[in-house]
């Protein structure tokens, strides 16, 4: 009998770009990118997961563009909000569980408090309520799932805040830098661990427990806050990054760097001021701690940089 794949959809992205190699370990894994399949595509989407019976669905794809979502939503839901559902109404079929990605921008922001999974969900611009409305599509659609709200995304490919600043940096006098936006700058491989040790964990404990994934998935299904631990505001983390390049480039001038309030900063899409997000359940239900985002920040400039 042939193994069944782990299904990795947006491997090209940040967070399925890291997954992607630590999946491996776990088994054969097809990785797909926009070209092979369109998420807007409903059909592509079912025919895709019936011919390619997978044993679990990663869905790492998602429309990211948060101030064109504005202007697209149609695009935007239907990329975040309808083809979560479909992907697990067609996992449902073949009992294969799915691992789905989600954001803090599902919360209003108000307040300083960081957010639980049980808060009440208001987001304040399109691109959270399309990835709310995936939230509620996945968990309609009957499938055993695992869906991980995350935040403030970084790493080495891609379009980041991390590589943005380092850019302009470089290559401005001044930059100015948003101060009131809270929250937890979030390495894309924290989360291809986090995906790869949830899938050994749950394949384990079914062997052990005699039971399918699916089955073993139903006591720790449901959302999580999946984010690093910390705190700190965008100009906080921009002031790491250039404390970390000018060490590591003493004789290379960079920006100085101003803080700015985000009515300073105006964007199509409104952004949360509080996107801080409680980890605790995480840590307690499925055993993971995440880095702390100085010491993940840390680890991704020290591939960035040479020495
Ligand atoms: N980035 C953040 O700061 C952040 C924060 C919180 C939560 N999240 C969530 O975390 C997850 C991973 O985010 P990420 O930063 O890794 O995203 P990313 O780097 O933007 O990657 C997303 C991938 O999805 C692909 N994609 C877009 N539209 C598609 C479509 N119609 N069909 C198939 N693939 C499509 C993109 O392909 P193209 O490059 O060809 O468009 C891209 O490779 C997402 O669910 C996101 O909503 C992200």
């Amino acid at each position: 009998m042939t193994e069944r794949p782990i299904l990795l959809l947006g491997a090209a992205g940040q967070v399925g770009g890291e997954a992607l190699p630590l999946l491996g370990g776990l088994g054969t894994v097809v990785g797909l990118t926009r070209a092979d399949l369109d998420l807007a595509d409903a059909a592509s989407i079912r025919s895709s997961v019936r011919r390619l019976n997978p044993r679990w669905i990663v869905n790492a794809a998602a429309y990211t563009a948060v101030d064109k979502a504005e202007s697209d939503s149609r695009a935007a839901f239907a990329i975040n909000g309808d083809a979560p559902g479909i992907l697990g109404e067609e996992a449902h079929r073949i009992g294969a569980p799915v691992i789905h990605f989600s954001t803090d921008y599902v919360f209003s922001g108000d307040g300083n408090r960081p957010w639980t999974e049980s808060d009440q969900t208001a987001p304040v611009n399109v691109y959270g309520a399309t990835k709310l409305a995936g939230e509620q599509a996945l968990a309609a659609s009957g499938a055993a799932h695992l869906i991980f709200r995350t935040s403030w995304l970084f790493g080495a490919h891609g379009k980041n805040f991390l590589l943005t600043i380092l850019k302009l940096a470089r290559e401005r006098e001044e930059v100015k830098i948003v101060d009131d936006q809270h929250g937890a700058p979030t390495w894309a491989r924290s989360l291809g661990q986090l995906v790869a040790q949830c899938i050994a964990r749950v394949e384990k404990d079914a062997i052990l427990m005699r039971l399918t994934p699916t089955e073993a998935m139903k006591t720790i299904g449901g959302i999580y806050h999946a984010c690093s631990a910390g705190e700190t505001t965008w100009f906080g983390f921009a002031s790491e990054l250039v404390r970390i390049e000018q060490l590591a480039r003493p004789e290379r001038p960079l920006a100085r760097l101003i803080p700015v309030p985000s009515t300073a900063y105006p964007t199509a899409a409104p952004r949360p001021l509080n996107s801080r997000l409680n980890c605790k359940k995480l840590s307690r239900t499925l055993g993971f701690e995440m880095p702390s985002w100085q010491n993940s920040t840390a680890q991704a400039m020290s591939e960035l940089l040479p020495g």
